[in-house]
């Protein structure tokens, strides 16, 4: 028999926090963790390493034959690679998330990445796997048992993401932020809760906090030790 693990859909919009928050709540319950956000940024570097025109979709969707992915479950050890190259820092570069969503747009390139996420989380082998993203909650795993949409008020979202860059150029940190879940809500909505899921509005919660409040839903929906 096939034993699926419990899942944690987990979506949000950029700078809410969700891929820290998901990380420790993994690691606290001793479960999986998959950013999949993280996929279509390292296809987005994968493109720009190949010279591929991010604009010309033919190109991009062709792109996919030669992208070999490999991501890790384990909330402690998480690295992301393409093909032999380490990119677990690369694709958290501001140049990457400039264009991410011009790759994260194409049916096809989502269709695929979907069906990538669906085998990694029947695959785990965890108890349970929080899977963190824009579409987690609607797509790619409705059916989930806890289903979370993890909001910060924009103000409190910027300011997290330019902390996060060091403090470099807060204006300009800004604008590209709210231009990116423009983008991307065109794409998949996740500024608004669908049926059924939970909120959770972290813009006057710190970290630990966020995170015991995730954890509660979790709870709330089913006895976890
Ligand atoms: O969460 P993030 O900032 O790392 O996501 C990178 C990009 O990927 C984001 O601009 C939108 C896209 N994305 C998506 O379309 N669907 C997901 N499930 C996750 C991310």
């Amino acid at each position: 028999d096939v034993v699926y693990p419990f899942v944690v859909a987990l979506d949000g919009p950029a700078g809410s926090g969700k891929s820290s928050v998901s990380k420790q709540v993994a690691r606290e319950l001793g479960w999986g963790f998959l950013d999949t956000g993280a996929a279509y940024r390292a296809l987005a570097w994968h493109a720009e390493a190949s010279g591929v025109d991010l604009d010309d979709e033919a190109s991009v969707i062709a792109c996919l034959d030669s992208f070999d992915y490999g991501i890790g479950t384990d909330p402690a050890g998480y690295r992301v690679r393409v093909g032999g190259t380490d990119v677990t820092e690369a694709i958290r570069d501001p140049g990457i998330s400039a264009v991410v969503s011009r790759v994260a747009r194409v049916p096809d390139v989502r269709r695929h990445l979907i069906e990538l996420f669906r085998s990694i989380i029947a695959a785990e082998h965890r108890g349970g796997i929080v899977v963190e993203g824009r579409d987690i909650t609607t797509v790619v795993a409705p059916d989930a048992p806890v289903r979370i949409l993890l909001t910060a008020s924009e103000e409190v979202r910027m300011s997290r993401r330019a902390a996060e860059l060091g403090g470099r150029d807060a204006a300009a940190t800004g604008a590209q932020l709210r231009a990116r879940d423009e983008a991307d809500s065109k794409v998949v909505e996740f500024m608004t809760a669908a049926d059924g899921v939970t909120t959770v509005d972290s813009s006057d919660l710190d970290f630990d906090a966020t995170v015991a409040a995730v954890i509660g839903v979790i709870r709330d929906s089913q006895p976890v030790t």
